[in-house]
Formats: structure tokens, sequence, C-alpha cells
């Protein structure tokens, strides 16, 4: 088999994760305070593929360009691949077919997070040769997924999104492909949601009498698509952090494992973790709790904080408890002690709010 390249979709619109997505690409959401992206192209660093092609689209592309560079420091060659609309994942392979050629590949979404990475996979498509191999995993909800029927271990029948799923067998977002797949993605239609769907190319696969090697993933997988996906990536990842500190701590206590980055610093202040405060944040007179992510600059006063997501130059300050929350960049939460006593607000679209 010729060497694989990879190739990753970070195009698409985000609509779940709004108002986040608004102003940025959802596969630049941090996770642990690093992109979903980044997980991706690691992924596939480790796994000895050297040359990764990223989908991405007009909106969101430029950001995820300065985000990711030319692939250097993960020790990849990107190439950045223009989708003029979000017209599919099938549509976005057959964009990407230039850059392909007839070579293998790995198609990693760029919002999805595999624990383990893909080298097992990887030696076991190299060694087997089929025509595709997809990566399936029970799940509690089928119905918001690719869905795959199996007989006697071989693939029969996808279907995207069922309304009534026949199994729960959930497509995760990595899948190997030889060049034929391009021929498959040529000859569907597209789906009722209007996109040329990878689920569709792939049923065209096995149709055809194409092998399609199905394998159980073994360790977790999220697809960080809504916020508590994120949250519960977030978790997973958080999970199998080693304490590294490298800011400064002034009557502040540590408890579990903690990650603080340089520069910050915490005064009079509690952290349990685990947990991970970014670069330069301020933490002063606050409770930091297990599973939480608190970004670059961030600063949190006078207020605690759990199982959240704050990403960089983001504030809470004199607030109680804040928990299971997502802040977007630069966003501030704090009392407002003006008269006469009122909640004030300045929120984007599709933001959420809950006062208990
Ligand atoms: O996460 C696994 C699921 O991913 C599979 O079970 C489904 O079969 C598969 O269709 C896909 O479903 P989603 O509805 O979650 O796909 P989404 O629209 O979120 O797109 C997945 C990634 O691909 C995301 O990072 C955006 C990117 N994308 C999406 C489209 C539609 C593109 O780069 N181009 C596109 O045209």
């Amino acid at each position: 088999m010729q060497p694989l390249k990879g190739l990753i979709l970070s195009g698409g619109k985000g609509t779940r994760l709004r108002p986040i997505t608004h102003t940025s690409a959802k596969q630049l959401v941090p996770v642990a305070n690093k992109p979903v992206l980044f997980y991706a192209i690691e992924a596939m660093a480790q796994a000895g593929i050297d040359q990764v092609g990223i989908i991405i689209a007009p909106e969101t592309g430029d950001e995820v360009r300065y985000a990711a560079g030319d692939g250097s420091r993960f020790g990849v060659r990107l190439t950045y691949i223009l989708q003029e609309q979000p017209a599919g994942l099938a549509h976005a392979a057959l964009t990407a077919e230039p850059f392909l050629g007839d070579s293998p590949f790995v198609m990693y979404l760029g919002d999805n997070l595999l624990q383990g990475g893909i080298e097992d996979l990887v030696v076991a498509f190299t060694e087997h040769e089929p025509d595709a191999l997809i990566l399936l995993t029970p799940v509690p909800d089928p119905e918001n997924y690719g869905v795959a029927e199996l007989s006697d271990g071989a693939v029969v029948h996808l279907v995207e999104k069922p309304s009534a799923p026949r199994t729960d067998l959930a497509l995760v977002g990595v899948y190997m492909f030889t060049s034929c797949v391009h021929d498959a993605a040529r000859a569907i239609e597209p789906s009722a949601r209007g996109e040329l769907e990878i689920t569709d190319a792939i049923q065209r696969l096995v149709d055809d009498g194409r092998r399609v090697e199905p394998h159980i993933v073994k360790g977790w997988w999220k697809d960080t698509g809504r916020l508590d996906d994120m949250l519960a990536a977030n978790r997973l990842v958080l999970d199998t952090i080693q304490t590294r500190l490298e800011g400064e701590l002034i009557d502040t206590q540590l408890d579990g494992r903690v990650v603080i980055e340089r520069g910050a610093r915490l005064e009079r202040s509690a952290v349990r973790g685990p947990a991970i405060i970014g670069a330069g944040a301020r933490l002063t007179d606050c409770y930091v709790g297990p599973y939480t992510a608190v970004g670059e600059g961030c600063e949190i006063s006078g207020a605690e904080v759990e199982h959240s997501i704050l990403l960089a130059g983001s504030a809470v300050r004199d607030l109680g408890r804040m928990e299971s929350s997502l802040l977007g960049r630069n966003v501030k939460v704090g009392r407002d002690r003006r008269q006469p006593r009122a909640y004030r607000f300045m929120v984007g679209d599709n933001s959420e709010i809950g006062i208990p």
C-alpha cells in the first residue's frame, strides 16, 4: 500500500456551539486548553502520517490556518484546502481529491476526539488492505449519528441520523479509505439535509461489493459538537493530566492533579484538580473545582468555578458558584453593584444564561 495521507475536516458551520462559533471555528474551541483540532493533528503525527490536508471554510479558514500554521510544530506538513460550501463530508473528501490523488487516507473530523490515537487502526488498515475501515461505538442516542448495522461481523447497512435507528452503533468520525471512495462520493445524491453524506458514500462501497472493515472503538470517543459533549471531552482529557506547576502561588492550596502554566498567579485561592490554569491567568480569593480549564489570561476573583471551560481573556468576578459553563473569549461575568439592583446583560445571539 502507498503511504497514507491525512485529511482533517475543519470546515462546516458549527451551529450547535453558537454563540461561541459565531466568532470562532468550532474545531478551535479548547479541550484542556488545547484546540480540539490539535488532537487530530497530533494523532496523525503519532501514526507517522506526515502529509495532512485540512479542509477549511471561507468564514473560519484564516483563523484555523493561523492557529495550526504549516504543521512543523506537530511534525507534519499541513496543506489547507478551501471548501466553498459546507456541502457534506463526502463533498469535503471530493474537494480534497487533487491533494489526495490516488493515495489511501485517514479522514478525521476536526471536532472529534478519540482516545488512544489511530496508530493501531493504521496498522490494521495497511495489513488487511480493505477498501475502507470504519470505527463504530455503541451510544445511547444513535439518532444523532450515522448508524451501522452488522451481520456476521460485516457491514451491511449504514444510515445517517435515522429517526428510528436499528442498532446503537454510531459511526465515529475517523475513517480510512482507499481512493475508490471518490467514485462512491460522486455516485451519491445529497441527503434530506442537503449534504453529500460520507455515510451514503460508504453504503455505496458496500453495495458495490467493496470491503468495508468495521472496528469497534475500545477507549472513549467524543464528538464535541454540543456544550455537554465539550464539557465531557474536557473531563476525559483532564483526567489524564499530570501535575505541572510553572506559575506563582501565594497562600494558595492545590489538591489533586493541577497544571499551572507560566505567568499565572494565584493568590489566597484553592484549586482542586484535575484542572488546568492557563498562562498569565490571575486567580484571587477564589475556588476552582475539578474538571475546569481556565484559559490564557483569564481572571477569576471572589468566585467559585467548577466543571467549566473558560476561553482566553475571560473574567469571573464576585460571583457565587459557576458550574458546567462554557465562556467564550473575553467574556466578563460578575456582580454589578450599581442601583437599581438588577441583572444587566450584554450577550450575543444564541447565548444561554441560567440564573438560580
Ligand atoms: O461525529 C460523528 C458523526 O459525524 C458521524 O456519526 C456522522 O455519520 C457524520 O455525518 C458526522 O455527523 P455531524 O452531523 O456531527 O457532522 P458535522 O456537520 O458536525 O461535521 C463534522 C466535521 O466536519 C466538523 O468538524 C465540520 C466538518 N465539516 C462538515 C461539513 C458538513 C466540513 O469540514 N465540511 C462540511 O461540508
